[in-house]
């Protein structure tokens, strides 16, 4: 994507309007400024300005996609902001550093009645400051039993599907979902309604202007997108939809109604099918891309902590620093590229198959914590260790993951080797035998379809025919 270290030019139209309550529909218009803010690398970029009795500001995080907008207003409570159209633009990196701000008195809008809800977003809290994934929860508290109509699925006894073909047909494991015992072409026998959000843009997407919407009731939107910024709706936008993503953080992530599902392996490793654990050419390895952005997504695998558990003999961490984004920010800033050099000729003395013959693998979080690498090392009978921060694993109500993988945050990489080293032997294979039935479950195809399916079932927890399909194997 390019998006790191550029410099972000942001056109934002805000339209401030004041309501008597948190749902009023008779907002008053009080002002609009067109605002125009050029910035470089501050973080996030804030723009204040005023409207009416109202001090607002604007911030843009880059990977957060959407501008937050708050306001104190002096005389009204409480204050109601609704941006009315926010257009960004990043464009190709330039030198300056420069912030421009401009102001000019917007044209008459004449705006429906909406519903709007106050969208005072804080700035990150201490604990988040400098962690990338502590997005703040971004949709409508929802559960099972306030967000979902039941009674759409009495009759059937199988769950049965919808599946759009807006704004995207089904995509990857559930491209064949319509040869499959879930589906039905017939909206008014559905439970549930998919709605596939990875289609080329624009972007977001609008979930509402799908047929049977219907407030998004019983509405799964699923999405494998790297970032919600790239293809996720906004947060008023899906009404009482839930989600199925690839990247879920645990700040998002509403329990018992969105689902974390995997990112389908690339590589099935199968000639390690029955090496044992203690039988592997190595103990600990790695072998993939680094990242240097400067928001520090991904930049854990540039970390030193990271680098430093390499030996060269039983634990080797081999990455490349070549990628398109990376060069672009070394141009910028020579300094991020520091030891690329000697971890490409490491790289190069090491092959990724070679390295999978591993007790344990690493699978350190790239620019989103899930990542393909995760699926691959389960088939190759390797245990994960995971780095990842606030990351909700695939199907985490269908699989006991303590068991399988061992886990740290980005802050504990030191202590990864240590950890490894001091586990017992039957630690070790119990986790390999557990780890092993997981591999079934994200086999191919057809048993990630079917595995998302029981964890789309898990949800109703037994309030829906065929309880027995919902055990994990
Ligand atoms: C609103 O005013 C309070 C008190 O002066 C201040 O702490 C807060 O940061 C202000 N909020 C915004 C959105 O400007
Ligand atoms: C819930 O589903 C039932 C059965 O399809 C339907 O009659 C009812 O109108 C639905 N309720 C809502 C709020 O959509
Ligand atoms: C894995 O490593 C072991 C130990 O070095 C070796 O005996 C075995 O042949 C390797 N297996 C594969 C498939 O590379
Ligand atoms: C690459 O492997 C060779 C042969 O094992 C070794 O001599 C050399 O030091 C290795 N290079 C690096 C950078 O690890
Ligand atoms: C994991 O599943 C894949 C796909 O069925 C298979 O090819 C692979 O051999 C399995 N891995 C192990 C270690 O059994």
């Amino acid at each position: 994507m390019g998006k790191h270290g550029q410099s972000i030019l942001l056109v934002a139209l805000l339209c401030v309007a004041i309501g008597l309550s948190l749902f009023s529909m008779q907002n008053s218009l009080l002002g609009c400024s067109q605002i125009v803010l050029t910035a470089f690398g501050s973080n996030p970029p804030r723009i204040t300005f005023s409207a009416g009795p109202c001090n607002c500001f604007v911030d843009y995080v880059p990977s957060f996609g959407k501008p937050s907008v708050g306001c104190n207003c002096s005389r009204i409570n409480p204050p109601v902001c609704k941006p009315a159209e926010v257009r960004i633009v990043e464009k190709e990196p330039v030198r300056e550093t420069a912030k421009e701000v401009v102001k000019e008195p917007c044209p008459d809008i004449k705006q429906d009645p909406v519903p709007v809800v106050q969208n005072i977003i804080k700035r990150e809290p201490w604990w988040a400051e400098g962690k990338v994934w502590h997005y703040p929860s971004r949709f409508p508290r929802c559960s099972m039993d306030a967000c979902f109509n039941y009674s759409r699925c009495e009759n059937a006894d199988e769950l049965l599907i919808y599946s759009y073909d807006l704004p995207s047909p089904p995509v990857r494991y559930f491209s064949r979902i319509r040869e499959s015992k879930w589906h039905t072409s017939d909206p008014d026998k559905a439970c549930l309604f998919f709605g596939f959000l990875d289609a080329p843009g624009p972007w977001p997407p609008h979930p509402k202007e799908l047929p049977f919407w219907n407030g998004g009731l019983n509405h799964v939107l699923i999405i494998f997108a790297d970032k919600w910024s790239q293809k996720g709706p906004f947060q008023d936008s899906i009404g009482f939809a839930s989600v199925l993503a690839s990247d879920i953080h645990e700040t998002t992530y509403r329990p018992g109604f969105d689902i974390s599902i995997p990112l389908p392996a690339k590589y099935h490793i199968n000639e390690l099918q029955n090496v044992k654990p203690f039988d592997r050419q190595y103990l600990l390895a790695f072998r993939g891309l680094r990242y240097l952005g400067y928001r520090g997504e991904g930049t854990l695998r540039s970390h030193e902590s990271f680098r430093a558990m390499h030996n060269g003999k039983d634990v080797v961490v081999a990455t490349s620093c070549k990628h398109s984004t990376n060069n672009l920010q070394r141009k910028e800033n020579p300094a991020l590229g520091a030891y690329c050099e000697e971890d490409e000729a490491i790289y190069r003395n090491y092959t990724y198959n070679q390295l999978m013959n591993s007790t344990f693998g690493l699978v350190p979080a790239g620019v989103q914590p899930s990542s393909y690498r995760f699926g691959e090392v389960l088939s190759a009978g390797t245990i994960p260790v995971l780095i990842a921060d606030n990351y909700v694993k695939p199907f985490d109500t269908l699989f006991q993951w303590h068991r399988c993988i061992l886990q740290f945050p980005s802050t504990e990489m030191h202590r990864i080797v240590p950890t490894v080293r001091a586990l017992k032997r039957e630690e070790v294979e119990k986790r390999q035998q557990s780890c092993l039935g997981i591999n079934r479950s994200f086999r191919d195809n057809d048993a990630l379809l079917e595995t998302t399916i029981r964890a789309l079932k898990a949800r109703f927890m037994g309030a829906f025919p065929k309880l027995s399909d919902i055990q994990a194997s």
